[in-house]
């Protein structure tokens, strides 16, 4: 490869897992980076813009039409200008350099509670006695156990799942909700995603983390309303919207007193889930917030 694209994004903070969700779908991406120079403060991250850099092998789609598309989709989805930022973009063609290292840089051991630590695979790291640890590299799929919605549910799996829970993880990204779940002691654990191309990506994740051809780890194409099972603990990190509309299928694939974690969701966001979770009499059992990220754990009684 002799060049690479930079694409620069302007956006509010907020939108990261959003936008770089869009830039995975539409474009041959690499990577993303969100530089945070600017928005340090959270008090300031509803009014701050942030710079979504992302890296792209090639450019065979016009970014200008395809965010300008997306954009106007998330304004009839109820999005402001101002939680979505400028969205002003920059295009610039580099010379090859180390450009998939770039990326990489930025993206370092995390640990997300005393006891889960994420580790990317191209870092050793020497856990300590006890430590869960899950080695990840998620090529183009969402799920690098750095993002807060993310956390939420890995925080929800080691607070509420039981030793020999089967776990379903619709919107399952890069594999890491599943991953972890059978670390922490899960007898099966299930993960489908809308995005044929992160399956791949789930499956070497589960390879790097002990679990290759391990028929307690399934990863598909699907959606919650084909699936015909039901399950101990679920989890779903998934946009405010998608969550409000598939509430219903969630519940369906709960045994009666399952657990439920629902991440994804703006704090801002947070009455449009509540809603639903009235909707389908779910209970809830806990909330836990991050930064603007609010999290619920509900239950089907
Ligand atoms: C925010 S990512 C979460 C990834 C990972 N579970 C995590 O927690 O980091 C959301 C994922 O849900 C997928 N998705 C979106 N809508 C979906 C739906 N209706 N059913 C299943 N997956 C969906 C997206 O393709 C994306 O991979």
């Amino acid at each position: 490869m002799n060049s690479y694209f930079e694409l620069n994004i302007s956006i509010n903070p907020c939108m990261e897992d959003i936008v770089s969700d869009i830039c995975f779908t539409n474009f041959d991406c690499e990577g993303v980076v969100l530089a945070e120079e600017t928005y340090k403060d959270l008090e300031m991250i509803s009014t701050t813009e942030g710079t979504l850099r992302v890296f792209l092998t090639s450019l065979d789609k016009n970014p200008y039409e395809v965010l300008k598309t997306e954009r106007e989709l998330l304004k009839s989805r109820g999005f402001s200008d101002e939680e979505l930022g400028s969205w002003e973009i920059t295009v610039d063609e580099k010379e090859n350099q180390d450009w998939s290292k770039k990326w990489k840089e930025k993206w370092t051991v995390t640990n997300v509670t005393e006891r889960i630590t994420v580790v990317p695979g191209w870092i050793e790291y020497k856990p300590k006695p006890e430590e869960i640890t899950i080695t990840l590299d998620p090529g183009c799929a969402f799920g690098t156990g750095t993002h807060q919605t993310t956390q939420l549910c890995m925080k929800a799996l080691e607070k509420y799942m039981k030793k020999g829970d089967t776990l379903a993880d619709i919107g399952t990204g890069s594999g890491i909700l599943a991953i972890l779940g059978l670390k922490l002691g899960a007898k099966s654990a299930y993960g489908c995603d809308i995005d044929d191309t992160v399956i791949d990506v789930c499956y070497e994740n589960a390879e790097k983390n002990g679990f290759s051809n391990n028929d307690a780890l399934v990863f598909e194409l699907n959606t919650a309303d084909k699936i015909n099972q039901k399950y101990d603990f679920v989890c779903a990190n998934i946009l405010h919207n998608v969550l409000y509309e598939i509430m219903g299928d969630l519940k369906n694939i709960m045994k009666d007193n399952a657990i439920l974690s629902l991440s994804g969701i703006l704090d801002e966001k947070k009455q449009i889930v509540l809603d639903a979770i009235e909707r389908e009499n779910l209970k809830i059992i806990d909330t836990i917030t991050q930064d603007q990220w609010v999290s619920f754990v509900v239950l089907r009684t």
